[in-house]
């Protein structure tokens, strides 16, 4: 047996009044029990994601929200805008071309956050684009994106703002009305401290108007069954009913801390994470950091081994990179149930990692970096 930390952009690990909530026995979901639990839950989804817009469920990974997010918004031949600066922007790219659409792109390298200016650039020379998606906090590259400029841009058009806010919903500010946002997605395993699973939208007045008008083929994600059934606060099929009931937990445990609250502590870890990085002599990676993950560049030709190493010897789940990044940097995230005390095993760990694959660093500087960090707030 060995003691794990999850220190990975999700899967999160989750509190244990959540997982103890996993255990109970199966409700049947044609219930008043289970009404009055989707009711909660429905409250507490507006709550996290900021939002008067009622926020629906799917059973799926947040990439079902995503595909729900492009098949009730396009039809083939649309035009959409897709600002993408890493693997989950591009995700956007590859659902909304599988469904025949017409995707400009206004996408940054990896590593760079996407530039308002170029989103108004593409949105001037495209008017008749339906939709702009893009992503919150780009996970694969630790980089966040200004969705309060993007929203403002986008707002005074005709199309709907799309924000994958997958990764950055809880860990970091993020506010779907005062945004602007007209659908924002989101999954279970990471800032909302769950099992992974399940997916949420949310949809603006202006959205649903162009759900009105989208003839992409669709049945399980057709988000009107879910609008149908919301009203009675029910799901259209049958739904993870012990996720749902967990999910009742960690929302209670987010709204008894305040999200305010949430965002200050996970501020605070990413600071101390940049400065353990940066003590170890480890470059950091990409434009503009995010609060949930940070990610630095591993040294040459280590950076698989590093996490192997991490995980294998020690127990300590961290991420490498994806894609053309793979093997390239290291991401270590501050997300979910983590604290301060996690923050600092991680990085104690990835000192012996770093010093047994041959990295000359000074043992204790990383800790002493990020100790400091926490104490000074
Ligand atoms: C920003 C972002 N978008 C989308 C996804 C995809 O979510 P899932 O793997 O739950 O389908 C992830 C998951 O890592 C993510 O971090």
């Amino acid at each position: 047996m060995k003691k794990q930390y999850l220190l990975t952009p999700g899967p999160t690990p989750i509190p244990p009044e959540v997982a103890l909530k996993e255990a109970l026995p199966i409700l049947h979901h044609r219930t008043n029990e289970f009404a009055a639990i989707y009711k909660d839950v429905a409250e507490g989804l507006q709550y996290v994601f900021q939002t008067k817009n009622e926020v629906y469920t799917i059973a799926g990974s947040g990439t079902a929200a995503m595909e729900a997010a492009v098949v009730n918004v396009v039809s083939a031949g649309d035009k959409v805008i897709v600002a993408s600066c890493g693997n989950f922007g591009d995700r956007w790219v590859k659902i909304a071309q599988s469904y025949g659409a017409n995707v400009v792109q206004a996408s940054v390298p990896w590593g760079n956050v996407v530039k308002p200016a170029e989103i108004e650039k593409a949105l001037k020379e495209n008017p008749d684009a339906k939709a702009v998606y893009t992503t919150f906090t780009e996970t694969s590259t630790g980089v966040v994106n200004d969705i309060k400029a993007i929203g403002e841009i986008v707002s005074k058009t005709d199309a709907v703002f799309i924000v994958d806010a997958v990764s950055g919903l809880v860990g970091q500010e993020f506010k779907t009305d005062d945004w602007n946002v007209d659908i924002a997605v989101s999954g279970s395993q990471k800032g909302l401290m769950l099992a992974p699973g399940l997916s949420f939208i949310t949809l603006s007045e202006k959205a649903w108007k162009a759900v009105e008008n989208s003839k992409a083929p669709k049945f399980y994600l057709d988000i009107k069954k879910y609008k149908k059934s919301y009203a009675t606060n029910e799901t259209p099929f049958t739904p993870p009913v012990t996720l749902i009931v967990s999910l009742q937990e960690s929302l209670k445990v987010i709204k008894e801390k305040g999200l305010e609250n949430l965002w200050s502590e996970y501020k605070l870890l990413a600071k101390a994470a940049r400065a353990g990085m940066k003590a170890l002599g480890l470059e950091l990676f990409g434009e503009i950091p995010c609060e949930v993950v940070t990610s630095a560049k591993a040294p040459e030709g280590i950076g698989g081994k590093i996490v192997k190493t991490l995980r294998e010897k020690y127990g300590v789940s961290i991420a490498g990179g994806q894609g053309d990044l793979k093997g390239k940097i290291i991401r270590f995230a501050h997300m979910g149930f983590i604290g301060k005390a996690d923050l600092l095993v991680g990085f104690a760990c990835l000192e012996m990692v770093l010093t047994e694959l041959g990295v000359q660093i000074e043992k204790g500087k990383g800790v002493a970096a990020a100790e400091e960090a926490l104490l000074n707030g």
